[in-house]
């Protein structure tokens, strides 16, 4: 189509827009119509429209590698939903039929922050970080995908107007259990995918556990040899070679998402126990386990040889993964004497810093003696939790009943468990992690991360329908203003949603509280 007949074709279409308030549904959005989630900090729609063939180009400004990915990256999003054809040129002035992309250092103060407009002719994402318009362009994929849904055959062009974002927490993760059941390196891969869409920035993998151990340690190879030769239900297991765990962090670095590794000490550690005889106090290596309980084990805090173990591990771990913090577990340790406890968690926490890493652990580890810096990652209701918490430590907030995806949505969920209560898609939404524990000094949370445990759940299909749409409700939780999360808004916006996931290919929760579109 010429410019010329373009720009006739697209003056009904304005008018259409315009009219759309008092009429019957239009075919393309305007700008703070459309279902963005999680919801931006201001959005302000224009009566431009912007027709698709009128972008010919992407160019980018303040280049660095990174921003070269996350651009090429868009292009083959924009050229598989949009069929049309973009250019990538760096630095041209004129600014017409092109997407800009501009890194401006003086733009804002918050990494994240940034501005998206869409005009007639041309879009520009700029953003004071290569993270800020990385956002930026996560919200212009998902104003063409819910257009292009929402305009079915018609789709033709894009709602005018300008996004102003920053996030509210700086921490907005997932957690995967790949210990109970192992998942490969490619639904790794489309997992981060789909948490990038919603801003997620931390994938926290539980990498070992009674059930199994799932990354390769050079130094004790039995590790993954015997332990991670099954799985829950006694399946095959298996395990990431360091190469394998290096693109995943590579991957996920290129979606502005850090991995954070666990190993979860020094109880969860059957897998450990069964592959080396002198982890154990009695010298004996334990058999291998795939049933569900937890509390059992713990490794001999009395031998030196476990200090040497617990060195080497957090060592090829920690000089394989750039990401600020290293988690030590620290949870359901029943078996292990508390002054024991205390006593092998002042070692591990040294060693995790001589890695120049941040520890972080599950709140169980306030009763050993931690340094302020420890990042906690509140799980379960606890009396002490507040009282014995230092005022200066961060805290992450992932609470059984509000965040774990492993939680059946409602008694008829065939997946998952209930030993926190049933969480339906709005509870999930409607709670406030600054509150939700008393008399933590809300400057204390960081964030919120939503863990899925996989006693239960054993392939892709039911990682997604677990964590589908659940997730994109803590998702908004961590980017979006409290002040502007409402229910009735959110469950309008997700209901839109459901179409998106569909396009991918994506299993989803869908049979109830959402009137799916
Ligand atoms: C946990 O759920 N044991 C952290």
């Amino acid at each position: 189509m010429s410019q010329f007949i373009k720009k006739i074709f697209f003056v009904p279409a304005i008018i259409l827009v315009a009219m759309s308030a008092c009429n019957t549904p239009d075919p393309v959005y305007v700008l703070d119509k459309t279902p963005l989630i999680p919801l931006p900090l201001s959005v302000l729609a224009s009566d431009e429209v912007m027709p698709l063939d009128a972008i010919g180009s992407v160019r980018t400004i303040g280049a660095d590698e990174r921003l070269k990915v996350i651009t090429e990256n868009f292009i083959n999003f924009w050229e598989k939903h949009t069929q049309q054809k973009l250019i990538h040129v760096a630095d041209l002035t004129h600014g017409g039929g092109a997407i800009t992309i501009e890194i401006d250092k003086s733009f804002s103060q918050e990494q994240e922050a940034y501005k998206l407009k869409i005009a007639s002719d041309k879009i520009t994402v700029k953003g004071k970080t290569t993270e800020g318009v990385f956002r930026g362009l996560k919200t212009l994929e998902q104003i063409v995908f819910l257009s292009k849904l929402r305009g079915k055959t018609e789709f033709l062009s894009l709602p005018g107007g300008e996004v102003t974002d920053q996030p509210a927490y700086g921490y907005r993760g997932a957690m995967l259990d790949v210990a109970r059941h192992f998942f490969s390196v490619a639904d790794v891969k489309r997992y981060i995918d789909l948490l990038s869409i919603y801003k997620i920035n931390f994938l926290h993998f539980h990498l070992s556990d009674d059930q199994g151990w799932r990354i390769e340690i050079k130094s004790w190879p039995k590790l993954t040899e015997i332990g991670g030769k099954t799985e829950v239900g006694g399946g095959e297991g298996g395990f990431y070679t360091q190469e394998d765990f290096k693109e995943i962090i590579k991957y996920a670095a290129d979606r502005f998402i850090t991995i954070v590794p666990e190993i979860d000490l020094p109880g969860h550690t059957n897998a450990a126990l069964a592959s080396y005889a002198e982890l154990n106090c009695d010298g004996k290596a334990t058999e291998l386990y795939t049933g569900i309980e937890v509390g059992f084990s713990t490794l001999c805090v009395e031998k030196e040889v476990t200090y040497a173990f617990v060195e080497d591990v957090i060592r090829e771990i920690s000089e394989i993964s750039p990401g600020p913090y290293f988690h030590i577990g620290g949870d359901e340790s029943h078996v292990t004497p508390q002054k024991d406890f205390n006593r092998f968690m002042g070692r591990t926490l040294a060693i995790v810093k001589k890695y120049m890493k941040t520890p972080m652990g599950w709140y169980e580890l306030i009763n050993a003696n931690i340094s302020e810096e420890t990042l906690l990652q509140y799980w379960a209701k606890t009396e002490d939790f507040s009282k014995l918490i230092h005022k200066k430590s961060k805290i992450l907030i992932s609470a059984a009943s509000y965040n774990y995806l492993d939680m059946k949505y409602d008694s008829l969920t065939p997946l998952g468990l209930s030993w926190a209560g049933y969480l339906p898609i709005r509870k999930a939404y409607e709670w406030e992690p600054k509150t939700l524990v008393p008399d933590l000094d809300p400057e204390q949370i960081i964030g919120l991360e939503a863990p899925l445990w996989t006693e239960t759940i054993e392939d892709f299909d039911d990682i997604a329908v677990m964590a589908f749409p659940r997730i994109i409700g803590h998702a908004e939780i961590g980017w979006t203003n409290a002040a502007q999360r409402k229910w009735e808004g959110y469950a309008e916006r997700l209901s839109f949603h459901g179409q998106l996931l569909q396009a991918l290919d994506v299993k989803y929760y869908s049979e109830t509280e959402i009137d799916w579109k």
